[in-house]
């Protein structure tokens, strides 16, 4: 019985499906393969967005991705360049592909920025912690969306 109402109440937190095990670091408004709302309420900021791409201790997205006419001396190709990326997908679609991309992607080497982890895969002081804030996530979606020089 208990295991029955478990199941129906989790319905509501969508934990019934297969994919159960992932669990973005608050709670997310999924529609298909977007995020439809921002995790902060309100938009980013497109410039704060640029720093958290190329920073080495925030997202340090220029790892693995390029985008045409970013100045800085090294860009990754491991992921698609990133250059067009508004004219592709919605903003929803964006934020998605940076809080999940596992959830996309499940065997993608793109890390899951928004994902709160279990006590096997960080220290126990990072416990629940997602790699970027939902404000710095909400940055980057300004930035990639907006359209590039
Ligand atoms: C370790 C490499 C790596 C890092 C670091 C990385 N990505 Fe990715 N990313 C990928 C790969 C690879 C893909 C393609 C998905 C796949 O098939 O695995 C991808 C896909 C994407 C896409 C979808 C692109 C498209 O054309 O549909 C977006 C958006 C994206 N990444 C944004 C980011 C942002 C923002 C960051 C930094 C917070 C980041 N990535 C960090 C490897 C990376």
């Amino acid at each position: 019985m208990r295991v029955v109402l478990g199941c129906a109440m989790s319905i509501w937190l969508a934990a019934c499906q297969p994919d159960d095990a992932y669990q973005f670091a608050s709670d997310v408004e999924v529609e298909g393969d977007a995020i439809v709302r921002s995790l902060e309420g309100k938009a980013g900021n497109a410039e704060r967005g640029l720093t958290v791409f190329t920073d080495r201790d925030q997202g340090h997205c220029v790892l693995c991705h390029a985008i045409e006419g970013l100045d800085v001396e090294f860009q990754g190709d491991v992921g698609p360049p990133l250059t067009h990326l508004g004219d592709r997908l919605t903003e929803g679609q964006i934020r998605m592909r940076i809080a999940g991309a596992q959830k996309i992607w499940p065997e993608t080497v793109m890390p899951s920025y928004y994902r709160k982890h279990g006590l096997n895969r960080v220290g126990r002081e990072y416990l629940g912690e997602p790699a970027l804030s939902a404000q710095q996530i909400e940055d980057l979606v300004a930035y990639l969306s907006s359209p590039k020089a």
